[in-house]
């Protein structure tokens, strides 16, 4: 199957940005490590980083024509902004799942609130970089169960 990660705006910075919050693993280093995870079980890994809204939701638009069975998205400062993407996501109906590395719950309220969450299959949050890996593994059980 095909599975496409979404990393929203600023997580091209990952590993010099708010280490204390983010920790030291880059981008490049989290896309690794997920290709390897997807390679070894047979699947398919698409990824994209944007800072840019209106190209997350042309990627979410386009992955219904690219066979893209489940996305797993870091909306990053659009999840508590953006109702473009939520309304892309809606549309498109693939099953998704919604990661961030930080505890969005402990941190400023204004983070406390997703346009995601509600149409998520499931949501993870504060476990950094490992929270990618245990998303891809609920998203090719998924896969695999339907
Ligand atoms: C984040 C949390 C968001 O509140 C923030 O805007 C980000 C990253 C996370 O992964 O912890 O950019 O999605």
């Amino acid at each position: 199957a095909t599975i496409l990660v979404l990393h929203g705006p600023n997580l091209n910075l990952l590993g010099e940005r708010e280490p204390e919050i983010y920790g030291s693993t880059t981008l490049s280093d989290i896309n690794q490590t997920l290709q390897q995870q997807a390679r070894d079980k047979g699947h398919h890994l698409l990824y994209v980083q944007s800072n840019a809204e209106y190209e997350l939701v042309e990627r979410v638009q386009d992955a219904r024509h690219e066979g893209v069975n489940f996305i797993l998205i870091n909306p990053a400062a659009f999840t508590h902004t953006s109702v473009a993407l939520r309304d892309a996501l809606a549309a498109v109906e693939i099953p998704f799942i919604e990661v961030h590395l930080s505890n969005v719950h402990a941190r400023e309220e204004f983070r406390k609130h997703s346009y995601f969450s509600d149409l998520a299959q499931g949501v993870i949050c504060g476990l950094g970089p490992q929270g990618y890996e245990l998303g891809l593994q609920a998203a090719i059980k998924y896969i695999e169960q339907s």
